[in-house]
């Protein structure tokens, strides 16, 4: 055991500072014969995890050797194999990890049952203080927010699917800044091959959340502005897909498979999925579908409908809320707590969805 191992650990981790928001910095290097024989760390949100840099680093060396890292390797079978796994394939003898992580079960024992020495606590204090944010985030509370761009007649883009721009150009740098106070910004297929938006802050002040779009059969173009690898995103396709796109193997840009058809019944399928990122708060952008799913899904906690004054009309122009809609007012979703803001010439109207309205589902 050395200590000048674990503080290399934790130098390794904070190079992912500002990168990896919202997962936790984590450094790993592999020790042999009194030699650091591969670094590792948190490199990008979505990516791969310290400790499976280290051992790339190492390479077959790894056999026999020592690992430090810096949090409590992962054990379970989620997105990704888990690192215990990676490991014991690797043949490494002695596991040192400084923090023990709350969120992970039986990895001790997962690592002690395959023969290696594992030792907890090296390096603690400063371990912890590498990830305060992190466990500061993971006891925030989860939210799921509509925004909504509309007319006066509650239209979201004309009968031509133009929508671009319903409100002023003060509303729309207020919903950068709300964009900011998310870990995540969502949109659906038709939202983004229509309006090939950024979702982005456009500042450098403001932080940007991660991305989101649900593109089940992966057909967003490669030109696409979701994949200019400046703000990771993470896009949510059916598992039936067995071949993925050569443009989408990139780094930052994270796949999510997850059943399409459950996830049209149950918006929770796909919340459940962005939680799995650690991913807790998140902005639902459209367009109206999207919307619909997830109000009458019941995942919804507030809304913010900026509405312009404008009228389009129109019969096939879609409205904010799409789907089937309820059948009687009785069975109307309600909204509590509302507020009006004027912002420019359009109003900002923000409340919560009372969630014991009725559902259709
Ligand atoms: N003004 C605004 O604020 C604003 C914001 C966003 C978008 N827009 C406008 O809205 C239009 C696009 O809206 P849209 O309603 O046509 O499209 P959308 O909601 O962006 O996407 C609809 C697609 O998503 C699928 N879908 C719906 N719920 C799903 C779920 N729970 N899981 C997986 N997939 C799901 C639908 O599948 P199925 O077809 O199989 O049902 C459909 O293919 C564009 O014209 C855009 O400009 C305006
Ligand atoms: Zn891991």
């Amino acid at each position: 055991m050395n200590v000048k191992y674990m503080q290399t650990a934790i130098n390794l981790a904070k190079k992912g500072k500002g990168k990896i928001y919202t997962n936790p910095m984590v450094g790993c290097v592999i020790v042999k014969d009194n030699k650091i024989i591969g670094n590792g760390w948190h490199q990008y949100f979505g990516g791969n995890h310290a400790e499976i840099n280290a051992l790339v680093d190492a390479g077959k060396n790894a056999k026999g050797a020592d690992l430090y890292v810096t949090l409590e390797p992962c054990n379970s079978h989620g997105k990704r194999s888990p690192c215990t796994l990676a490991i014991i394939k690797a043949g490494i003898k002695r596991v040192y990890y400084a923090l023990r992580d709350k969120n992970v079960l039986g990895s001790r024992e997962m690592l002690e049952k395959n023969g290696i020495e594992v030792h907890e606590g090296l390096l603690k204090k400063q371990a912890r203080s590498l990830i305060s944010d992190y466990l500061k985030y993971l006891k925030s509370k989860p939210k799921i927010s509509i925004k909504a761009a509309m007319t006066l007649d509650g239209k979201i883009a004309t009968y031509n699917y133009d929508s671009k721009w319903i409100t002023s150009e003060k509303s729309r740098n207020l919903v950068y800044e709300i964009r900011s106070h998310y870990d995540a910004v969502l949109v659906g297929l038709n939202t983004a091959i229509k309006d090939n938006p950024f979702l982005t802050t456009h500042s450098k002040k403001l932080k940007n959340p991660v991305r989101v779009v649900i593109d089940p059969y992966l057909k967003l173009p490669k030109t696409h502005n979701l994949l200019d690898g400046n703000v990771p995103t993470i896009i949510v396709y059916d598992l039936s897909i067995a071949s993925i796109p050569k443009h989408l193997k990139k780094e930052g840009i994270i796949l999510a498979p997850v059943d399409i058809s459950m996830a049209k019944k149950d918006f929770n399928v796909i919340v459940r999925k962005l939680n799995s990122f650690s991913l807790k708060s998140i902005l639902i952008e459209g367009g109206s579908e999207i919307i619909s799913s997830a109000l009458f899904s019941n995942v919804v906690d507030d809304v913010y409908f900026f509405i312009a004054p404008k009228l389009i009309g129109g019969k096939g122009a879609i409205s904010v809320v799409g789907g089937a809609g309820v059948k009687k007012i009785s069975e109307s979703l309600r909204i509590k707590n509302m507020k009006v803001k004027k912002i420019g010439q359009d109003f900002l109207i923000t409340g919560q969805l009372d969630k014991t309205s009725p559902t259709v589902i």
